[in-house]
């Protein structure tokens, strides 16, 4: 890549200058098992026509950024047609793009261009939902009780006398229930309609085929545009048991036997999904939203005729503990390794507080219902202990996710106006939990100007959700020019990453520590990623050159919450002989 002088003040750099690409990885049909992911969320990330929101073309123009950066690929949080009702979770059309973001044009050319930088597209595919506005569901609603158009839905009669109870007990995760009933033609109260999400999100019946064709032939659709692969929204929540069983008052269920989580239906809708990625030339790939408490059973969707990859939830709420955070790593690594999937490796998304608040809090572990406002964070602690998570997540075997921001090292935003807020999770917890709002505060591009860089100079729209007004120092334009920035320790990392072969390798095993609350690994013969969780400082081997540090070391010491990689020198002493040694490959790929 050529970065000529004349490139833009916020750091970043404008597509023109970037001259040949990197295509190192191009067509290495294994690029998802280390690949590191960048999640833009469009709305926030940037904004090229001045209205405020961000857009497509935005993204475009800091193509070069995330090049730099150095990401293989970006997830896009949906950008299709949408009401949004909730942040465009709910998809009016899969094949337009909302007006706001830009024209199905701009994507193709979006994905084009990332192509030629290195940077492969992965699109939001939602299966368990779709808009309200959506043509299916308008069309269901016009039509009879009993309609092969209602049967794309859970649409049902209401209990009680006069049907004025829902079908069933079932709460929504948004809060309230999850069944609206609809008002026929004449004006009278019609059937019900499940939403396991808002209202405005009605589940569709995934017994029905229609639904099954549809979806495959929108993942063709964005496969044929280039599409390297889709993330599977709430992958988990799409299948229901046709009877409609209520939930209260009972204490467990058996494998597969909920009502709408984990359906073991489920497993033949995406072995469907994989031979559609498989039948391109370049196949692509699946990785999935799936919540799941049994190891087991979320490893089960990573079998080799399945998804490809899920997101690592455990990896990203647990605790900023040693022995919580080995656990987890424990865990999952022994659960992929029987199925030969990587692990992937997430700090944070567009659904979560960010990490730099997160992690400043007494309780730092992450839990949807424990959101609330005002909760005390350090943000010089949370700071510290983001910066040496991101070595952490860097250093492990597999796929790393970013998302945007966490690169700038952006606090959550918890003191947005309450007339700003636009998620359903806040008004339907009657205003308790704080929302989503808060991690989808537009990025600051340039130190100084209304909107730090968002939007172009002299737009007369506000960004849709305000930008703290100390956002400067946090701007790309400011990081990229402070070596010990948030932004300089994520280029470093990812640079890193790539160059070192065993960073991009599945070997892995921990090297046993004297101290508590230290945690130690090696990956490959000679590098090891060493995080300190203690409240002391930790004395490091003397025969090993830093790589990397989140902190500057204190006398050749790791001090509290702070992580480092570092190379130990040829014939330096191996302290012990690793306790585990968790070679996936090994494993699975026989
Ligand atoms: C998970 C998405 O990440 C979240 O943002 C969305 O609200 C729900 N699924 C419903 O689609």
């Amino acid at each position: 890549m050529t970065i000529t002088d004349d490139a833009p003040a916020d750091g970043s750099t404008m597509a023109e200058t970037v001259g040949e690409a990197t295509t190192e990885r191009i067509g290495d049909a294994d690029w998802w098992r280390t690949a590191v992911v960048y999640q833009v969320y469009p709305r926030s990330f940037s904004d090229s026509d001045g209205d405020g929101v961000g857009d497509l073309a935005g993204v475009r123009g800091r193509l070069p950024y995330l090049h730099e950066l150095g990401v293989d690929a970006i997830w896009f949080t949906p950008w299709y047609s949408s009401p949004l009702a909730d942040g465009g979770y709910d998809v009016a059309d899969y094949r337009t793009i909302d007006p706001v973001l830009g024209s199905l044009e701009e994507a193709e050319l979006l994905i084009v261009q990332a192509r030629e930088l290195g940077i492969r597209t992965i699109v939001d595919i939602v299966p368990n939902h779709v808009s309200d506005r959506h043509a299916w569901f308008q069309d269901a609603l016009a039509a009879a009780p009993g309609s092969p158009e209602r049967d794309r839905f859970w649409f049902r009669q209401g209990r009680g006398v006069d049907g004025s109870l829902p079908p069933t007990d079932w709460e929504s995760s948004f809060g309230g229930g999850t069944w609206t009933r609809t008002t026929d033609q004449d004006g009278t109260p019609g059937e019900w309609y499940l939403h396991l999400f808002a209202p405005e999100q009605p589940d569709l019946n995934w017994q029905n085929a229609d639904v099954r064709a549809e979806h495959e032939d929108v993942l063709r659709f964005w496969f044929d545009r280039g599409a390297a692969g889709v993330r599977i929204d709430s992958a988990g929540l799409p299948v229901k048991d046709p009877s409609l069983p209520d939930m209260r008052g009972v204490s467990g269920y058996g494998a597969g036997e909920h009502p709408h989580l984990d359906r073991d239906e489920l497993h033949d809708i995406y072995r469907a999904w994989r031979r559609v990625a498989d039948s391109y030339d370049e196949p692509r790939v699946l990785v999935a939203e799936v919540w799941l408490a049994d190891a087991d059973r979320f490893a089960a969707y990573l079998r080799p005729d399945e998804i490809h990859t899920a997101f690592n939830f455990d990896f990203m709420t647990g605790p900023w503990r040693a022995d919580a955070v080995r656990a987890v790593i424990d865990a999952t690594l022994r659960s992929h390794a029987p199925v030969g999937a990587p692990a992937t490796w997430v700090l944070s998304n567009h659904d979560i507080t960010r990490p730099v608040t997160r992690l400043g809090r007494a309780e730092t572990s992450f839990s949807f219902d424990a959101k609330r406002f005002g909760t005390p964070t350090d943000r010089a602690l949370g700071e510290r202990r983001a910066r040496a998570a991101a070595l952490l997540a860097a250093g492990l075997p597999g796929v790393l996710y970013v998302y945007q921001g966490d690169e700038l090292g952006l606090p959550e935003v918890e003191d947005l106006p309450r007339e700003s807020i636009t998620d359903p999770m806040h008004f339907r917890s009657g205003g308790v939990d704080p929302g989503r709002d808060g991690c989808r505060v537009p990025l600051p591009w340039t130190s100084t100007g209304s909107a730090f860089g968002f939007s172009p100079d002299g737009a007369s729209t506000t960004p849709w959700l305000p930008q703290p007004r100390d956002w400067g120092p946090l701007s790309v334009q400011a990081q990229s020019q402070d070596p010990s920035s948030m932004l300089s320790l994520y280029r470093s990392a990812l640079r890193l990453r790539r160059a070192e072969p065993a960073l991009r390798s599945e070997r892995f095993s921990w090297v046993p520590q004297r101290a508590s609350g230290v945690l130690s690994f090696a990956r490959g013969d000679d590098l090891i990623c060493i995080v300190n969780f203690g409240p002391h400082d930790h004395a490091l081997e003397p025969d090993a050159d830093i790589l990397l540090a989140s902190a500057p070391l204190v006398g050749g010491a790791l001090p509290p919450d702070t992580a480092v990689w570092l190379r130990r020198r040829p014939g330096a002493a191996h302290p012990a002989p690793p306790e585990t040694a968790l070679h996936p490959s090994d494993q699975q790929r026989s």
